[in-house]
This record gives C-alpha cells, structure tokens and sequence, in this order.
C-alpha cells in the first residue's frame, strides 16, 4: 500500500484566469482545464460545485444556490471561493496522497497592484501549496509558445481575455514596456444581452450571449450576414420568444473591444525603445487568449496598426503550457524572472 503513497507531489504552474483555469506540470501537460465559476448554497455558503459542472448550472440554479466566477477582470474578487476552487483543481491535478505539498507558480497579470498579488500568493498557499512564485502572465504566454525569453529579443504578445486586454514587449526574460484594459470577452457578452434587450425587447441567458459571441460575431465584411435563431425570454409578456441575429447586429457590441486592443498595441509600440522596436515589428504580434480567434481580429490589427499579426498555435492553452514550463526556471534557480520580493 505504502508505494501509493507520494512523498513529493508534482509541482505545478497555474494560469489563473478570470474565466479558465489551466494546471500544468514541468512539460507543459495540462493537468486541469476548467471554467473558473464556483456554485455555492447562498443560505450556508457551502460550495456545491467547482469548474464545468458549475459553469452548467450558470442561469438554471434555484434561488438559493449560485454560481459565481470568484475573480473578475483578472483581479480575485471572492478570495475564499476562489481558494475553495483551486484547493479542488489543485487536489485533481495531483490525485493520491503525497507527504508534503506541490510547489506552484502562477500567472498575474502585469497591472495587479502588490496587494492583489499578494492575494494571489496567499490563496494558492491557504488552497494547499507549501511554496508560491508569480510570473507575468504574458512572459509565461511567451515561454508556452516557445520563445526563449532569455534572448536579448524583443516580442510582442497580446493576449486577450475574458476580463482583460494585455499587450507587452517581453526579452530578457523581462517586460520592456506593457498597456492592458480591464476589458475583454465578458465585456462583449455584457454588451451582447444589452444590445438585443433594448432592440428586440427581449433576455437571453450568459451562455446565448457568449455563443452568439464566439460563433456568429466576426469584423470581417464578408461574413456579416452570419446568423442564428436564439431563444430568451420576452420583457413585456415574460413568454419564451426566438430571434434571428446576425454578425452585423452583433458589431457594435465587439467594437470597443477592439479598440482597446488597437490603443494598447499603439501605446506599448510608443513606449518600446528603438533597439528592439524593429525586431518587433519585423515579427509581428503573436495572439493569444481565448478571444484571439474572433474572425477578422488579424485584419484589423493589420490595417489599423501596419503591422503584422497572427494567432499562435493553441492560443487559449498556451499560457498555461508556459506557466508549467516556467517551473524549470524555478528549478534552474532563474529566479530573476520571478517577483523581486520572492528572492
Ligand atoms: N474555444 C474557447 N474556449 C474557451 N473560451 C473561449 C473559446 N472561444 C472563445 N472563448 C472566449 O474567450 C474568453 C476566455 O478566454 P481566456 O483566455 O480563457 O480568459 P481568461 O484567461 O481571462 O480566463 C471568454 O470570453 C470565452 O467566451
Ligand atoms: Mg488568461
């Protein structure tokens, strides 16, 4: 029996979004990919559900149970939920008893304020790690899509998100100049079910809006007249009701998005100094996150910006394949990519 006993648990990286959660070991194996949304019992606070089976009860729970996503905009907003979270992602990733407590490094995104970081470090400790170490979300980004990030070479990552927008020139294992927004795909999806309430006179749920998002939206001309028939629920008689949308109701809904993406592209590219600002260019914008594949987002950033851009392999994993194979660094004591303050 004793042989099913671990002494040293595998440690992990943890690419901690707003939306999803991805635990990876050392190669990069994804060990866990779930929704980031806890239900909870609101009478006793009990946590009824964690990851894809919570996000399935998202609209149809009854009054006393919810299910919340416990960070918001990449900021943790519910610290105990979303402690109870990743103590059960965490305890998945690293099924069987082991002696002592896996070691973790998680990503962050670069606008967090020291207390929020500081949040990020205690909650992965109190969810069962013995030891922390942060790293920016986007040099982790960086690591996953096999960029060797010692070089002295400048690469601009934009990775957009459920809750945020972040832009950066990584080299030398270090960020040389940054732009984010709290704004993202939860934003869009605000936007969607605004949109068709006071045009249609009509509610759609959170999982109509983000497939009408992720399905039908696209910035390209060609492909507006895109659509789907959705069901939701009349305003004025509470009585079921379907829709027909199309891509080109759904454009304004995704404009401001883009937008953002566009200004902190230009303000990184403003703040980046001349040496690497060629190589940059010459390269283009590597895209990741899960709204990198919304139709037409290439394009734009073409036109607008006059620069290349493209969708890296994998763009929703790669982040947490790099936050796993930052643990090597970790391991090769490279501990300068990692917080000042954990040295
Ligand atoms: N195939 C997909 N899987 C997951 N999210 C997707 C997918 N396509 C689009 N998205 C959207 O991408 C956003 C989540 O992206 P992600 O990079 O995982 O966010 P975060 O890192 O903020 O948790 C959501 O708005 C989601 O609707
Ligand atoms: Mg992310």
């Amino acid at each position: 029996m004793a042989t099913f006993i671990k002494f040293f648990p595998k440690d992990i990286g943890i690419d901690l979004g707003s939306s999803n959660t991805i635990i990876t070991d050392i190669d990069g194996n994804v060990l866990v990919k779930e929704p980031s949304v806890v239900a909870i019992d609101l009478k006793t606070y009990e946590v009824l559900a964690v990851g894809v089976e919570a996000k399935n009860m998202i609209g149809k729970t009854p009054e006393n149970i919810m299910a919340v996503r416990p960070l918001e905009n990449g900021v943790i907003s519910d610290f105990e939920l979303t402690r109870a979270m990743l103590e059960f992602f965490i305890r998945k990733a690293n099924s069987g008893f082991s002696v002592f407590q896996p070691r973790a490094v998680v990503t962050v995104p670069s606008f967090l304020t020291d207390i929020e970081k500081r949040a990020v470090e205690d909650v992965v400790i109190y969810a069962g790690c013995r030891d922390v170490k942060l790293l920016d979300e986007n040099i982790a980004s960086a690591i996953g899509m096999g960029i060797d990030i010692n070089e002295p070479k400048g690469n601009l990552i934009l990775n957009i998100g459920a809750g945020t927008v972040q832009v950066s020139v990584v080299s030398l294992a270090g960020v040389v100049s940054s732009s984010s927004r709290k704004y993202g795909g939860d934003n869009v999806e605000r936007n969607i079910k605004k949109f068709i309430k006071k045009n249609y006179n009509f509610v759609i749920g959170d999982s109509t809006a983000e497939y009408l998002k992720n399905n039908i939206l696209s910035l390209k001309t060609d492909e507006q007249d895109k659509s789907a028939t959705i069901s939701g629920k009349d305003l004025v008689s509470g009585m079921p009701k379907v829709a027909n949308i199309t891509a080109s109701d759904l454009l304004p809904c995704v404009l401001p998005l883009v937008n953002e993406v566009h200004t902190c592209i230009r303000d990184v590219l403003e703040t980046t100094p001349p040496e690497i600002s060629g190589e940059v260019i010459y390269d283009g914008v590597k895209i990741c996150g899960g709204m990198a594949e919304l139709s037409g987002l290439v394009e734009s950033i073409r036109d607008n910006l006059e620069i290349n851009a493209f969708v890296v392999e994998n763009p929703i994993k790669v982040t947490g394949v790099g936050i796993g194979k930052a643990l090597t660094l970790l391991k090769e004591r490279k501990r300068f990519i990692f917080r000042k303050n954990d040295l």
